[in-house]
């Protein structure tokens, strides 16, 4: 029988994760079926369930939904804790096993599809919402010289960072702590790109050779623009991230890691 797969969210109809997964299953030869199931606000759990009893192996969870399936994960990753959100179910003898591979999916973009190395950059983080919290662990990991993260209201970055601010180099602080900070990588992990709102983020952001990361994809956010016009070398959106996540998602289910790069270009 053909394993089955399926991403949940609410609205889910924009996904591109179904035609990602299957150009995935088909780099390998595999025969798998993957959905997009929309399910109503209050019928997480419900939807979760009735697909696992109709023999589903895994499911991608997107927004709103990341927290209720950590709450539903039987057992949970480092990543998955670290992140407080899970997007990616796997359905075992050993009951409902949670992962969170979206800051996977960032640093792997940045690493392996961008080229940049983070280690001993300086990394600057702009919001403390939960899709800055799903990346931090992750960047941490990539040894960084030091991570700022900044944030509109300052008392949700310097929650964020708790967990890590006694061993690690991170620091938080309001966008005043940005200001001219010449950093070697700037992560816009805010949600203003999907309004165009513009962050007051000042001159002097960049360091010579220094990547803009967008975590929003398929626009030009403000976030971009500014970044090109105060000559950021490389300014990225979030797709790589996009499909990176997805890919260390296939490789959790499947056992084999899809070619990242190849899949990119035929989105692009
Ligand atoms: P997500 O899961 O996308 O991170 P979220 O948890 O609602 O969504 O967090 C949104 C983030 O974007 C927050 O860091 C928020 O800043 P506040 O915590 O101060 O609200 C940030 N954000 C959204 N719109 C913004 C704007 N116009 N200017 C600055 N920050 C913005």
């Amino acid at each position: 029988m053909t394993d089955r797969y399926a991403v949940i969210g609410n609205p889910i109809a924009q996904s591109k994760s179904p035609v990602i997964h299957m150009a995935f299953a088909r780099q390998f030869g595999q025969d798998i079926h993957y959905e997009a199931i929309l399910a109503a606000p209050d019928a997480f759990e419900r939807t979760v369930r009735a697909f696992i009893a109709a023999g589903g192996k895994g499911m991608n969870v997107t927004a709103p939904f990341k927290l209720e399936a950590l709450m539903l994960s039987d057992h949970l990753s480092e990543r998955a804790r670290a992140a407080q959100a899970v997007n990616t179910l796997s359905f075992t003898q050993d009951g409902i096993q949670g992962d969170n591979t979206d800051g996977f999916g960032l640093v792997f973009d940045i690493q392996h599809c961008l080229g940049r190395l983070l280690a001993d950059q300086r990394v600057l983080v702009v919001g403390a919402g939960g899709a800055a919290r799903g990346v931090l662990l992750p960047l941490l990991r990539a040894r960084p010289a030091s991570l700022l993260v900044v944030n509109r209201s300052v008392d949700k970055a310097q929650a964020l960072i708790e967990p890590w601010k006694h061993d690690q180099p991170i620091a938080a602080g309001g966008f005043a702590a940005a200001r001219g900070g010449r950093f070697d990588v700037v992560i816009n992990a805010t949600s203003a790109g999907l309004s165009d709102s513009v962050l007051d983020l000042g001159q002097d952001l960049y360091a010579p050779g220094a990547l803009a990361y967008e975590m929003v994809y398929g626009r030009e956010t403000a976030f971009m623009a500014d970044a090109r016009a105060q000559g950021a070398a490389v300014v990225a959106d979030g797709l790589g991230m996009l499909v990176g996540q997805a890919a260390e998602s296939f490789r959790l289910w499947r056992g084999v890691m899809p070619d990242v790069t190849q899949m990119l270009n035929q989105l692009r």
